[in-house]
């Protein structure tokens, strides 16, 4: 199997929208200009999980579903440009850009889900591997999260937004962190450290058992329906354990010190763990406090983020693009250390700041210590999308990858 050039450029958008992400995250971190106000962090939070990861997670499906090389599929410009739009539209704060912008994304979403499940039913259900099967149900989990979260662009937008109808952004926010996130993170990492792997039954059952997972949640944020939440912590720990028992040996025996994209792959398996434990935490702590989310500290909320969005999901894409360069001349080989542990050490110290000190929201320049780990993994950010951008630049079509999926 070879990777589609779409899948190259793909990476290309999606890593340089994510310089946007990672230069916000910058500011917001030192406070050098203040805080950042509220259209700037839902631009910071849109341009990382729809500009970057998202980017990523249709190359991904490209590479997967593509045929032999094909560039057959979604177009990758049109998509990098609804998406660009829509992450300029939250920056703009002009609400009927964002509904207008949140209907265009929301239909490019739908074309690559329903481009996957079309090249998932002509290879038949019985034939997908488990990394495929993890993004068919990873790429439905998106479509609903999706579509929830135009909703409540629509309701913001003729201004019906009000506090029973609100409920719907945590039911946004769960289904994209606790479904779509973790279903596709868990396949990829095992495309990446078992590359000819094809279908097992362990495989399929943590995929549905992730999927479900995410769609309980949502639905008990939606509802306020207690016992929906315990269900999905359930499935969550008993996915996740799957995860952890079928990649562990992989995991442990991953090289470390080798700058490949297994290392890489391999680390997001502890942060799946801890994503998941701080996942009980949230919903312990939504049905003490009755379900008002903004009685969660906001700090442990952004620490759940950045576990899924960088120690998981980012890993996972930088993982990918690694395995895509493989057989590439690397230019800047250095670079490949510093990125991983930058990155994961700046991950690693920055969500434990945010779980025991809190957040950095009001306090002045270089005074609380998110100014002083955030930035660990922001700067390794840069270089990797310097470093990964040159190296994409000069990747020849089509790649090959180094096993069949
Ligand atoms: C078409 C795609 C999407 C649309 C239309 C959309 C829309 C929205 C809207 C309207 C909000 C509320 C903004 C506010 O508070 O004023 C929001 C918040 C949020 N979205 Fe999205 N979004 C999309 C994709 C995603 C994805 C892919 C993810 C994650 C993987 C995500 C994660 C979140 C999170 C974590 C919040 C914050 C919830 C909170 O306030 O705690 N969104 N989104
Ligand atoms: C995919 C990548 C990322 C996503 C989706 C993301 C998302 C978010 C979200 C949702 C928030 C909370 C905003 C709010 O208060 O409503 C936030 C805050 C923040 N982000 Fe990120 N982020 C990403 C990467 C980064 C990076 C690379 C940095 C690097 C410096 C960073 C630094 C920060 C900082 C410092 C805060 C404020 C945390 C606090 O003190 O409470 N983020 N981010």
């Amino acid at each position: 199997m070879t990777y589609p050039q779409g899948a190259v450029r793909a990476f290309q958008y999606g890593l340089g929208i994510f310089a946007l992400t990672a230069i916000i995250g910058l500011t917001n971190a030192t406070k050098i200009i203040g805080d950042v106000n509220r259209d700037t962090l839902l631009t910071h939070l849109h341009s990382g999980t729809l500009g970057w990861i998202t980017m990523g997670v249709f190359g991904l499906a490209l590479a997967l579903f593509g045929r032999n090389g094909s560039t057959v599929g979604p177009n990758v410009l049109l998509s990098a440009l609804a998406t660009a739009a829509y992450v300029l539209a939250f920056w703009s704060g002009n609400f009927y850009a964002r509904a207008l912008f949140g209907v265009v994304m929301l239909a490019t979403i739908f074309g690559w889900w329903a481009w996957v499940l079309y090249r998932a039913s002509a290879q038949g259900y019985g034939r997908l591997t488990n990394p495929q099967l993890s993004i068919v149900l990873g790429l439905t989990t998106l479509v609903i999260g999706s579509t929830l979260g135009v909703i409540v662009q629509i309701l913001y937008a003729t201004n019906n937004l009000n506090d029973q109808n609100a409920v719907l952004i945590g039911a946004h926010a769960s289904a994209q962190v606790g479904g779509y996130l973790i279903l596709v993170a868990a396949g990829v990492a095992e495309w990446i450290l078992n590359p000819g792997g094809g279908r097992t039954r362990g495989g399929e059952i943590q995929s549905w058992l992730l999927f479900l997972a995410g769609l309980t949640l949502a639905i008990g944020f939606l509802a306020n329906v207690q016992p929906l939440l315990i269900v999905s912590n359930v499935l969550q720990l008993v996915g996740i354990i799957m995860v952890a028992v079928r990649l562990g040996g992989r995991v442990l025996g991953a090289a470390w010190g080798a700058p490949t994209g297994a290392r890489h792959a391999a680390i997001t398996i502890p942060f799946m763990a801890l994503g998941l434990v701080l996942l009980i935490a949230l919903v312990q702590m939504t049905i003490a406090a009755q379900g008002d989310f903004s009685k969660v500290p906001p700090g442990f909320i952004n620490a759940l983020n950045h576990t899924m969005f960088v120690g998981l999901s980012t890993n996972m894409l930088f993982g990918a693009v690694l395995t895509l360069l493989a057989d590439r001349p690397r230019v800047w080989p250095w670079a490949d250390h510093v990125i991983f542990l930058g990155l994961n050490i700046g991950a690693a110290s920055f969500i434990a700041v945010l779980i025991f000190v809190g957040t950095s929201a009001g306090s002045s320049p270089f005074s609380h210590p998110v100014a002083f780990t955030a930035p660990i993994m922001g700067l390794s950010v840069l270089l990797a999308i310097v470093t990964y951008e040159m190296r994409l630049a000069g990747a020849p079509a089509p790649m090959r990858v180094p096993a069949p999926a």
